[in-house]
């Protein structure tokens, strides 16, 4: 064991100047530290941000900007931004990134020890690692990939060394290998839910371990279950503890309101720090100044203001509006009485003690009268709305001239859902459609957005068929000069609790993850991953480009690899079938097959599920397969060194095969490192047609050392 205390300790010496080459250059934005970096400000100010990954990485990129004093004021806004003269840790936080893609290295070498490989194996699986340009690269930016994928391999690791113990349960060291098993888990689904793919993966394993000790039955019942029950503790309990707990933090530091709070219900807005409480009687009678917000988007106010459509009725226009506004008002008014004070039912008497007021209840039939630029009153029709298209679509203006007194296409009739027909409106609390008898539709949004002329505002229409969620409403403030205050109930927004608010958050994140569909110039789909199709533009500046690409030689020798362990494990199955004798001793066979299946299981966990996702797709979502894929090639090359005779000889055969993966490394190190090059050279590694990192870019040889070819015309 000593010797592979000499390997780990010289991996991680090699890899230290081979990753932290150059690491602070550029010392601008660089692709997707918009996102990253400005997260990490929202965590030092303290500002509700939404984002569609887990909190755990963003938390950790914060913990590192706050440890070396960044004060959360940089713009982030676009690729480019210089660091310098700023605040912002840059070279520190990239530095903790690196440092976590360096002991990816010694994890995989020790991972294959663990599983009872040979040293030149493992080595050489490692050293794949350390010459791989897509993790290289990926893990010299501020992103959430090198914590993903150091959490993905600590837990690989954790559960081979649990294996290691599996002889000796319930020892010391047995519970920590799997208590570390499930800390990894908890770790990697906590910092993008890919991590989900590893979960899937050890819990096969747990799987096809748990029913060999069913099939043991030297294993009592008793003991069985003790197994069964201390991995589920490990393994799914403490996940979700630690995930639960990312959470739980996450918003304990984002307490005030923020970027985000467009995005989320106006419940969860109210429990941000920041915010006006609402205080509001919940009484609702007939002549009541209201704002009514629409609950099946997170669009807003129902607001109207003196601008015309510039089509259809060109009448006024009607839309949701995000922010608390005069414009928002709305008088409540009875449908066809033209003379109210006459028809009142006696509900209420009041303040004046003589005025008797009615209460505004399900089923009946309104007016809604903009305040600002009264008579208008809400109004729709049989034209066609600006935005959506379809014939089931109404147009929804603020219709009304003095002296007119509007005419039926003005009511609306409230229907609340879960409640009785005639109960009470009661404001922050009754949802219900506004229903236009004479069209037969409901008041409607969307998430489409008016262009300049709407001022960017959200579309109001009236839908026939609608579904219920989007063509909900709620009165959120009323107010009634008449309304006796002693006599009716104020109310305001519950405050969430953390689990509304987890529960809210999730809904939010999977949809904006299936949102994510607007087509990307940098993506590709998974299918162009086995062969490295594509690569991502990160940063480019006067001839020097950060482009992901991975080392083409290890992507192809992964792939090649994986269809290799498909067609041997089809063709001993055959043979087996058949009762053909292997010439490998079968103790042997057995524990290749095991661990190669075990490999090629993580790889195909973490690799297929992304057939299923319609949303966009880059390369480095690959990159945790790709370890695992990895991984598995030093298995692969294990089973091949059983072959040579002298041990001389499988060092030999290993360091030939890595030679020839360093020298690709080196070849596209420019394009990892942002490293000035020279055009023969990019149009030399030009080795599929696809790859756009453009080499026209790049100076010919004799200008190539020139970083800044404007002073060199001067
Ligand atoms: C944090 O607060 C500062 C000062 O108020 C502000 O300039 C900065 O934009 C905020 N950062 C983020 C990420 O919102
Ligand atoms: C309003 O008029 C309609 C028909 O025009 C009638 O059915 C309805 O009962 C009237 N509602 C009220 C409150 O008077
Ligand atoms: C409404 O009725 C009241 C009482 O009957 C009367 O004083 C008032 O003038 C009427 N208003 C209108 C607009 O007809
Ligand atoms: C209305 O009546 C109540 C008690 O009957 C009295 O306290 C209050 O002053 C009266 N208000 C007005 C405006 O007359």
């Amino acid at each position: 064991m000593n010797g592979d205390m000499l390997i780990v300790l010289t991996l991680a010496l090699v890899s230290l100047p081979i990753r932290f080459y150059h690491f602070q250059d550029p010392p601008e934005v660089v692709f997707d530290e918009v996102h990253f970096g400005k997260f990490a400000g929202e965590y030092i100010n303290g500002t509700f941000y939404f984002d569609v990954h887990p909190p755990l990485a963003k938390m950790l990129t914060a913990l590192v900007a706050q440890v070396f004093s960044y004060n959360g004021d940089f713009d982030f806004g676009t690729i480019g931004n210089s660091y310098l003269g700023s605040s912002v840790p840059y070279a520190e936080m990239r530095a903790v990134c690196v440092l976590l893609g360096v002991l990816l290295v010694p994890a995989s070498f020790v991972t294959l020890r663990t599983g009872g490989h040979s040293a030149p194996a493992a080595l050489f699986a490692a050293l794949l690692v350390l010459f791989e340009n897509s993790l290289s690269t990926n893990s010299r930016f501020i992103l959430l990939d090198a914590y993903l994928l150091l959490f993905t391999a600590w837990t690989l690791l954790s559960w081979a060394m649990f294996l290691k113990h599996r002889n000796t349960p319930f020892t010391l060291e047995w519970w920590w290998w799997l208590s570390a098993t499930g800390f990894g888990l908890g770790c990697a689904v906590s910092c993008k839910w890919v991590g989900l793919f590893t979960i899937a993966t050890i819990g096969c394993s747990t799987l096809y371990h748990v029913w060999g000790l069913w099939g043991d039955l030297r294993v009592s019942k008793i003991s069985f279950f003790k197994h069964f029950v201390a991995r589920i503790i490990c393994l799914i309990g403490l996940p979700i503890a630690i995930y639960v707990f990312c959470f739980y933090v996450h918003l304990e530091l984002l307490s005030l309101t923020g970027s985000g709070d467009s995005y989320i219900s106006p419940h969860f807005q109210h429990s941000l720090v920041g915010r006006d409480i609402i205080e509001t009687p919940s009484d609702v009678v007939y002549g009541s100044i209201v704002s009514i917000r629409h609950l099946g988007t997170n669009g807003g106010y129902l607001h109207s203001h003196a601008s015309n459509y510039p089509e259809g009725s060109k009448q006024q226009q009607v839309t949701l509006y995000p922010y608390e506004d005069e414009n928002n008002l709305w008088r409540i008014l009875k449908a066809n009485s033209s003379n109210e004070s006459e028809e009142v039912q006696h509900d209420i008497l009041g303040s004046d003690n003589k005025t008797w007021l009615q209460y505004v209840r399900s089923g009946e039939m309104i007016k809604l009268e903009h305040l600002i630029t009264r008579p208008r009153k809400l109004h729709s029709h049989n034209e066609k709305p600006p935005l959506s298209d379809e014939e089931s679509y109404k147009e929804v203006s603020a219709y009304g001239f003095p002296d007119f007194d509007g005419d039926a296409n003005d009511f609306w009739v409230v229907k609340t859902i879960g409640e009785a027909l005639e109960s009470r409106i009661q404001a922050l609390q009754s949802q219900f459609q506004l229903i236009h008898t004479l069209q037969t539709c409901a008041l409607y949004s969307g998430n489409k957005k008016l262009p300049d002329w709407g001022f960017g505002q959200q579309e109001v229409a009236c839908i026939q068929n609608g579904k219920i969620p989007k063509t909900l409403w709620m009165i959120e403030q009323v107010a009634h000069d008449l309304l006796p205050l002693e006599k009716t109930r104020m109310t305001s927004y519950p405050r969430y609790s953390f689990w509304q608010k987890f529960k809210e958050l999730h809904g939010l994140m999977w949809r904006a993850n299936n949102d994510l569909k607007e087509s990307h110039p940098y993506q590709s789909r998974p299918s162009e991953w086995l062969m490295l199709v594509h690569g991502i533009s990160y940063w480019e500046r006067d001839g020097r480009h950060i482009y992901l690409l991975g080392n083409p030689i290890i992507y192809w020798t992964v792939t090649v690899t994986v269809f290799i362990y498909m067609i041997l494990s089809f063709f001993f199955k055959l043979r087996q079938q058949r009762g053909v004798a292997e010439r490998f001793q079968p103790d042997l066979l057995q524990f290749y097959k095991r661990a190669a299946g075990f490999y090629a299981m993580a790889w195909a966990f973490h690799y297929l599920p992304f057939y299923l996702m319609g949303r966009q797709l880059f390369l480095h979502h690959y990159l945790p397969a790709l370890y695992c894929g990895i991984l598995l090639v030093g298995v692969s090359v294990d089973l091949v060194l059983q072959k040579f005779k002298w041990k001389l000889s499988q060092w030999i055969f290993v360091f030939t095969l890595t030679a020839i993966a360093i020298c690709a490394f080196f070849n596209f190190a420019p394009l990892s490192y942002g490293l000035p090059w020279n055009r023969e050279s990019c149009i030399r590694s030009q080795w599929l047609p696809y790859w756009d990192f453009g080499c026209e870019r790049f100076s010919t040889i004799g200008h190539f050392a020139n970083p800044n070819p404007k002073h060199a015309e001067l």
